[in-house]
């Protein structure tokens, strides 16, 4: 089944055909975008972006692709303005957005939200982020990141993850669509925030080298370093937290003793794990990956509302 008119709910839903069109897409929309401000293909059609938790990349940057499709956007932003406030249940006020919206996109603290969503309305539902679940056009956007830079061709290619693997939803949605490339992975993490065990069989069913270690000396062997935050917000015992929030610092000294051709990447927001002297070094993609995120949901946006382009 096309990845088209669907809901997009979890990265394990592309097939490699998938992946291959909305790349291509999404290179044709940010080349057209630089010739023209608005494409007027969606004059018709509303999103509405759902937002229960807190961001600034996802929501505005889905808000503002519709704009420059021209389509229009209808936003609720924090549980305290919505009438769940109020005690309404999550189911009732979903099933609205299918009488005022074509097509939705949600963030939400519990995993499967976006899931009851997509079983209750009749509109393509987008997960932008459920829980410590899974934020699959994260990922789409940071594979189309890496694919700009043209490493999805490198030979060998070695993405090391640092940070928080348990709880960081943007590393399980983006491991799920690597797993259709010819890559390494290396995991670089506390123990206690390693991979979960369900992306461990999943790369394991799909022959994936991987290796799991504490040690960031092995981010000299990437040609992508993707860097995250420890989440603070999924640990019950805060003390844990505290634990690990120092727990890797990446900065220009310790990118000199990597690879000429390492790219860092991080998919925002970020604290005091990737440094700030960074921002300016060739290696650092992360902004351009932010921006990426613009064309990669104008894509999805098309796909999902079936709308064709030429
Ligand atoms: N990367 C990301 O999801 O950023 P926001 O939380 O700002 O949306």
């Amino acid at each position: 089944m096309s990845w088209r008119r669907q809901s997009i709910l979890s990265a394990n839903q592309f097939s490699l055909g998938d992946l291959n069109e909305i790349l291509s897409l999404s290179v044709k929309l940010e080349n057209d975008l630089k010739r023209s401000r608005n494409l007027k293909l969606l004059d018709d059609y509303v999103l509405a972006t759902m937002f229960f938790e807190p961001s600034t990349r996802t929501r505005l940057s889905f808000e503002a692709a519709m704009h420059r499709l021209g389509g229009r956007v209808i936003s609720t932003v924090g549980v305290q303005f919505s009438s769940l406030a109020k005690g309404e249940t999550l189911f009732d006020t979903l099933k609205m957005l299918e009488s005022y919206s074509d097509i939705c996109a949600i963030r939400h603290s519990v995993e499967g939200a976006s899931s009851l969503a997509a079983r209750s309305i009749k509109i393509p539902v987008i997960n932008a982020g459920d829980g410590a679940g899974e934020h699959p056009t994260q990922g789409l956007l940071d594979l189309y990141t890496i694919h700009r830079r043209g490493y999805l061709e490198k030979p060998h290619l070695t993405v090391a993850f640092v940070g928080d693997i348990k709880y960081g939803r943007t590393i399980h949605s983006l491991v799920q669509l690597l797993s259709h490339f010819k890559v390494n992975l290396v995991f670089i993490s506390p123990k206690e925030l390693a991979l979960p065990e369900k992306y461990r069989e999943l790369l394991n069913s799909a022959g994936v080298n991987y290796s799991e270690t504490e040690d960031i000396a092995a981010l000299r062997e990437a040609h992508v370093g993707y860097i995250t935050r420890i989440q603070e917000e999924r640990f019950i015992d805060h003390r844990e937290y505290e634990k690990f929030k120092d727990a890797y610092v990446v900065d220009t000294d310790l990118v000199g003793q990597c690879r000429k051709d390492l790219i860092v990447m991080h998919p925002l927001p970020r604290l005091s794990e990737v440094s700030t002297d960074l921002d300016s070094h060739p290696s650092a993609v992360y902004f351009e990956q932010a921006n990426n995120g613009l064309y990669v949901r104008m894509a999805l946006i098309l796909g999902l509302l079936d709308i064709s382009y030429p």
